[in-house]
């Protein structure tokens, strides 16, 4: 074992945010894979809340049994607004302090990257782990829970398209992703839809009704058309609209949490595991204010900082100064970051394109 390793004596793990299916698979890899290195592992309930009050247990090997294939996340999570406040912040490092906890591995989106930083600048280090059922984090290619979300959409979608074929009817699918279109794109393709409504792409409503009719003209029964959620008045709304237009029966589905739940796909068990594994030996070598993601089919690590301020880049919401401290090189990399999940979208909105018809 190497003189950093020995440093650390034991870590915590939180899960935070939204929860996503394989938060349990990483909670269990990072304990697992600490207590191999022969550290200690806490576990932090409720995400930075179990910080802020305490709410703290230890993690044994055989604690973490049995919930690799469980959705959810037996930590349980959740969004913590105190944890904003340098106060709440404050009550978590003395909990740290308390239990002797040397660093965190926190897996969430990109509010958990925030908190994570802010503990490392408090001297706590940390690595986030992304798991949302968004896909939102722009400096990552792939955030732990995407695929079980995208799965599950595709058995709801595949049983409207039953019922759909056998009366002749549409329906509007709205679908989680918060602004993000990854799963409305990708479960619209996988499922034959006629239209996806993602704020990625332009969309435009008479195209799609003119076609609807057109191709009901030459005996298409069956419609499907997903909109990603945002505007909880559009969908319905628009699901009204293609009635009228078109004169096809249409039926509004929201699909909401029910995609959020459930067992983890492969993909996301072994995703967890890889990017478990990495941010623990990231962890115990010293490293920290890290967010470990993947490229290509690599896993690598990213300067938090660097993937929030890509994120911003990507999202339209860059402050005053954010770029400020960055070398032109790092910016180019940002901007090739964005630039190719940009150009993932159009990719597949062309493909949808060409063959949903
Ligand atoms: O970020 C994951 C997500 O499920 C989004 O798709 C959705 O917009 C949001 O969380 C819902 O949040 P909540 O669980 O707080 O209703």
């Amino acid at each position: 074992m190497s003189e950093t390793v020995k440093k650390f004596r034991k870590i915590g793990v939180l899960a935070s945010g939204g929860d996503a299916p394989g938060m349990n698979a990483v909670i269990r890899a990072v304990t697992r894979c600490a207590i191999e290195h022969g550290v200690e592992v806490m576990g932090i309930k409720g995400g930075y809340a179990g910080l802020i009050s305490d709410d703290v247990v230890k993690l044994g090997a055989r604690d973490v049994s049995n919930i690799v294939n469980l959705g959810g996340t037996f930590l349980y999570s959740a969004r913590c607004l105190e944890f904003k406040e340098e106060a709440g912040m404050q009550k978590a490092i003395e909990t740290c302090r308390k239990y002797e906890i040397d660093g965190i591995i926190a897996c969430g989106g990109d509010g958990t990257f925030r908190g994570a930083t802010d503990l490392s600048n408090r001297g706590i280090p940390t690595i986030g782990i992304p798991g949302t059922i968004d896909n939102d984090i722009t400096a990552t290619e792939y955030s732990i829970g995407f695929d079980t979300a995208m799965n599950t959409t595709v058995q709801m979608i595949d049983r409207l398209r039953d019922t759909c074929l056998s009366h002749a009817r549409c329906n509007v699918v709205e679908v989680m992703g918060r602004d993000a279109g990854g799963i409305a794109i990708n479960t619209a393709i996988a499922c034959g839809a006629v239209g996806c409504m993602i704020n990625e792409m332009p969309f435009d409503e008479d195209a799609l009704m003119k076609k609807m009719i057109r191709l009901r003209n030459e005996g298409k029964r069956q419609f499907i058309v997903v909109v990603v959620e945002g505007n909880p008045y559009y969908s319905e709304a628009f699901a009204k609209r293609i009635e009228e237009a078109t004169g096809i029966e249409t039926k509004f589905a929201r699909l909401a949490h029910v995609v959020r739940g459930g067992s983890p796909t492969l993909r996301d068990r072994v995703t967890a595991a890889r990017m478990s594994v990495r941010a623990v030996e990231e962890l115990l070598a010293g490293k920290s204010d890290l967010v470990v993601c993947e490229r290509g089919s690599s896993i690598v690590t990213t300067d938090i900082n660097f993937a929030l301020i890509t994120d911003r880049m990507y999202k339209n919401k860059l402050r005053d100064g954010d770029l400020d401290k960055y070398s032109e090189e790092e910016l180019e990399k940002m901007r090739a970051i964005c630039d190719a999940k940009r150009r993932g979208f159009e990719d597949l909105y062309k493909i949808m394109d060409e063959i949903s018809w």
